[in-house]
């Protein structure tokens, strides 16, 4: 590929409008569309026609577009594609072949979820079951799990489990971003939630966690562990997990499923007033509140409970 200063003119006003058009509905808040244009742009005029010194400041644009998107895994193919044009340009060096900069040429982009994913998972509303709004309302509840995602951030391969999964979103984000998932749910949850794991292309394990019951274990261990809108901890019931039972779960994570340096991500529901004498966000009683908020994380609209395998070997029992 030959690092010429800018590509002809009516080619390049075409490719800035497609960028500008991706950045506004970038803004709208949409996600799926943004990916879209930004695999477009990158397969139609980078890969295809080369990649030109006027070009590097819209690659910048093009990887922010797909971080926003939870689409880390092609933000970091066009940011290495930057990297080592900057590289080469730095030494002087006006031409580098696509081996040189990927191994098996520039490589084809791909959005994170097929229009067809989406399209099959908004089929499984045909009336109202319990969680019916993830099919009904898809595009707001899986934007809900690219903002886990993205709060979560993987900087490196994980091995990651999703507890609870229901529709399976957030493994599936994982996957698509190479990362390998296993899904756990109850056999009892509505049949739609198996059907979009299927769709999704996930391994879903049936178990019910159970208070004082350890989890069930896999072969190898999990560097990340994501629970999200906990319902298994007896949310808003009589029932509702005190200090205790949380604790006998943490600590079984702990010792049989979590690696030496992994962590296990709470998301939690809010529990209803009457439910916990408390104030309106809280998660629980106020011995569950005590234990989880030294770890909540900041900058997220939820209380989230982030504990690594060390922070939970320091829990007092
Ligand atoms: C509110 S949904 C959240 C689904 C998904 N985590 C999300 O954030 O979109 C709660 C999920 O927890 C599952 N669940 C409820 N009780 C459970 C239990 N005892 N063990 C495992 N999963 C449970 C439900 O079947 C459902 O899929």
């Amino acid at each position: 590929m030959l690092f010429k200063d800018t590509r002809e003119t009516s080619l390049d006003a075409e490719l800035r409008r497609s960028v500008n058009r991706m950045i506004d509905v970038a803004n709208t808040g949409d996600i799926f569309a943004p990916d879209e244009h930004a695999v477009s742009i990158w397969n139609g005029y980078f890969r295809q026609l080369a990649i030109y010194k006027s070009d590097l400041e819209l690659l910048s644009v093009l990887s922010d577009t797909f971080l926003g998107v939870a689409n880390h895994a092609n933000s970091r193919v066009v940011l290495m594609a930057q990297e080592k044009m900057l590289a080469a340009l730095a030494s002087n060096c006006n031409q580098v072949s696509d081996s040189e900069l990927f191994l098996d040429g520039l490589p084809k982009l791909g959005a994170l979820i097929t229009q067809e994913m989406r399209n099959e998972i908004r089929d499984l509303y045909v009336s109202e079951y319990e969680g019916a709004k993830y099919s009904r309302n898809f595009n707001e509840n899986f934007t809900l799990c690219t903002q886990y995602f993205n709060a979560i951030s993987p900087d490196r391969h994980a091995r990651v489990l999703d507890i609870g999964t229901g529709f399976g979103f957030l493994p599936f984000i994982f996957k698509s971003n190479g990362h390998s998932v296993e899904a756990m749910d109850i056999e009892s949850a509505p049949s739609q939630y198996a059907q979009s794991c299927g769709i999704l292309g996930l391994n879903r394990h049936d178990f019910e966690i159970r208070r004082y019951i350890p989890v069930l274990t896999f072969k190898e261990k999990f560097d990340i562990i994501t629970c999200t809108q906990i319902c298994f901890n007896g949310h808003g019931t009589s029932a509702l997990w005190k200090r205790n039972e949380w604790l006998f779960f943490l600590k079984d994570i702990c010792e049989n499923l979590l690696t030496e340096s992994g962590f296990i991500w709470l998301c939690f529901n809010y529990e209803p007033r009457n439910a916990v004498e408390t104030t309106n966000d809280s998660i629980g009683h106020e011995d569950v509140e005590a234990l989880f908020s030294p770890y909540y994380i900041d900058g997220v609209d939820w209380k989230i409970a982030k504990l690594y395998k060390h922070d939970i070997d320091g829990l007092a029992a």
